[in-house]
């Protein structure tokens, strides 16, 4: 590859940090300018990585100065970043959801599909090592015809209510990545069934939100796809995933520090917790994701999922979460 692609970063909180990680670790980018409306949290990006600070993100696109961005602030302003990053003929790798209201995201649908520039979305479990490659053992016929597919998905507890009243509701905001992950392995969905519970968090359920999910759809090739989701498990962060078909299953596991196992005169096999939460567990996942943005914008190929998957997913979201309320089974 050419000369380094200049990156800014917009928004520098949880997820704004991973991604200055992932700049900085590639060698084919490099950060030039970073915003956020906190500009302290810019600075301290800055002085660690390097770039420009600003607090206006719109500063940042129309500088002049960057390439590409990356959008980690939060949900409500993704659409305008986008649309202001096409304009400026900048390439754009935005966090997930786009928006929460479908209606928004349609209304840009056309223009980022047309766009010359590169538009991507952060689903970042697509480059988990274990996923991927499960993946690229399905497609090359492994298991043989995909029949069945289990996504389990467990946080280690729940956001606090700050965050899940403005959160878009579990299908939007959690399940959303199950929904990228199932298009992945069955990319035409024809049918989906949701269930939804109150099971354990009393201001989830007054947020009229639902803290444990299961979701069942179906493929146009009548593969069955379930979804289990919880906003919590006593046991730590549970990510896994189950593809079964007429030769055979794959099955990714979930992950420890180390794989050291104790053996003691009270127990056998025993293992240290899981990984955390998101950051620990998926790391590598966001480091080749922006990877793969990167190669993306310098092959100008579309090697992330685009927009347009990023509409699919809330798309299912919305469904889901209209099975769940009506008990119904809804036909896309
Ligand atoms: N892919 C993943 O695994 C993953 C994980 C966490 C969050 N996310 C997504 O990333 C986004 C941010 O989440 P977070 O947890 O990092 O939030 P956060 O609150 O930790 O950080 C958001 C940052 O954006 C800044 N900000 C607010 N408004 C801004 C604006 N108009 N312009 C520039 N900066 C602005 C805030 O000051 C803050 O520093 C959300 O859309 C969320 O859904 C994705």
């Amino acid at each position: 590859m050419g000369e380094k692609l200049r990156v800014g970063l917009i928004g520098t909180g949880r997820i704004g940090l991973v991604h200055a990680i992932s700049i900085d670790e590639n060698k084919d980018c490099e950060l030039t300018y970073v915003a956020d409306v906190f500009i302290d949290g810019a600075k301290k990006i800055s002085e660690q990585f390097g770039g420009k600070v600003t607090s206006d993100p719109l500063e940042l696109i129309n500088s002049g100065e960057v390439d590409a961005i990356v959008i980690g602030s939060p949900t409500p302003t993704h659409i305008g970043l986008i649309d202001a990053a096409i304009d400026a003929g900048v390439h754009a790798l935005c966090e997930k959801p786009i928006d929460l209201d479908l209606k928004k995201v349609d209304a840009m649908l056309e223009k980022a599909n047309s766009a010359k520039t590169n538009v991507s979305l952060g689903f970042n479990r697509r480059f988990d090592p274990n996923f991927e490659s499960i993946h690229q053992r399905v497609q090359a016929g492994e298991v043989g015809t995909l029949e069945q597919l289990i996504i389990t998905s467990r946080d280690p507890g729940p956001a606090p209510r700050e965050y899940i009243a403005v959160s878009g509701g579990i299908f939007r905001d959690m399940t959303i990545h199950d929904f990228d992950m199932a298009r992945y392995f069955v990319p035409n969905i024809v049918e989906v069934t949701a269930r939804g519970a109150n099971t354990f968090c009393d201001y989830i359920k007054d947020e009229d939100d639902f803290d444990s999910v299961n979701v069942v759809m179906r493929g146009s090739n009548d593969e069955l796809i379930t979804i289990i989701n919880s906003r919590h498990a006593a046991y730590g962060y549970d990510q896994r995933l189950e593809a079964f078909g007429s030769k055979g299953m794959l099955v990714a596991s979930n992950l420890a520090k180390t794989t050291v196992r104790s053996y003691t005169a009270d127990h056998s096999e025993q293992r240290e917790p899981y990984m955390e939460f998101f950051l620990e567990r998926y790391a590598i996942s966001y480091r080749s994701e922006l990877a793969r943005f990167v190669e993306s914008v310098k092959t100008g190929k579309q090697l992330n999922p685009s927009y347009d998957d990023g509409r699919q997913a809330l798309f299912l979201a919305e469904a889901a979460l209209e099975s769940a309320k009506t008990g119904k089974t809804i036909k896309l």
